[in-house]
């Protein structure tokens, strides 16, 4: 198992993680594959995002040969984790919303949870909810915009705050509960721009992402993360405007991912 570690994304959201998983490993090699021919996922159909998931991933690890895939994409995993490790012979390391670090931090009890439409709709959020929160009442946002605006924030335009301020308000709007106080980062584009997101909160909160607990796991499951640099990421379309928001996060070296028809 000497491969790099291969992260996978719709689109940039999967930096997030790639930041996290220096931190803990600075000499880890590691590719990055995005299907930004097919971003946003979170507006997809389940039935053709699932099998577009498993092709994408799999023509992205006979690409980079990795000793692990890091599915750094809750809308991804929440729906076709099951189906990529039974199509892949390599460790499969999901990404899914971090309802229960959230649920142990949370004072007010009251946690919203930004996403995208299709990961707070999803029955795995909902299983995850039932078992870690269940004294918690969860504020779901469907912030499907927010992606749009990570991307541009990678190709190098800064976030509009009006649209930010937009998504963000149904955390703060219920009157007749306790305020929010925690929330969770379910798609892995926010956690970039949270400088913007915690300047907005009109009160301090805690924003809470799952780039630590991946990384960890990438710990257990491929202990040998120490071969250095790989840098290669892969798009399934044009990446022009992104070369050097990639370039920030230690991906140099575009390539094109072609999938079998
Ligand atoms: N980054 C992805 C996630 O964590 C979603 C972005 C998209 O909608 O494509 O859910």
């Amino acid at each position: 198992m000497a491969g790099p570690v291969l992260i996978f994304d719709s689109g940039v959201g999967g930096l997030s993680v790639a930041r996290s998983l220096r931190q803990h490993f600075p000499d880890a090699a590691m590719c990055y594959a995005c299907d930004n021919a097919w971003m946003p996922y979170g507006l997809r159909d389940d039935v053709t995002l699932s099998a577009r998931i498993v092709a994408v991933c799999q023509a992205a690890v006979q690409a980079c040969q990795p000793s692990v895939l890091v599915v750094a994409c809750n809308t991804a995993s929440t729906l076709a984790l099951d189906g990529l490790r039974k199509a892949l012979t390599i460790p499969v390391v999901g990404t899914v919303p971090a309802i229960k670090p959230a649920a142990a931090i949370s004072r007010t009890r009251h946690i919203g949870l930004l996403a995208t439409r299709a990961t707070v709709g999803r029955p795995y959020t909902q299983k995850l909810i039932e078992s870690f929160a269940s004294d918690c009442i969860i504020t779901r946002v469907a912030a499907d915009k927010l992606v749009l605006e990570a991307e541009a924030l990678l190709g190098g335009i800064s976030p509009n705050t009006e649209r930010l301020q937009q998504a963000l308000s149904p955390l703060w709007q219920a009157a007749d509960t306790q305020p929010v106080d925690t929330v969770v980062l379910g798609c892995t584009h926010f956690p970039l721009l949270k400088p913007w997101l915690e300047a907005l909160a009109p009160t301090p909160v805690n924003w809470i992402d799952s780039g630590d607990a991946i990384a960890r796991r990438v710990g257990q499951i491929a202990p040998v993360l120490k071969n250095g640099q790989d840098g290669r990421f892969f798009t399934t379309a044009s990446a022009d405007t992104l070369g050097q928001g990639f370039a920030q996060y230690g991906f140099c070296i575009p390539s094109r991912l072609e999938l079998s028809a």
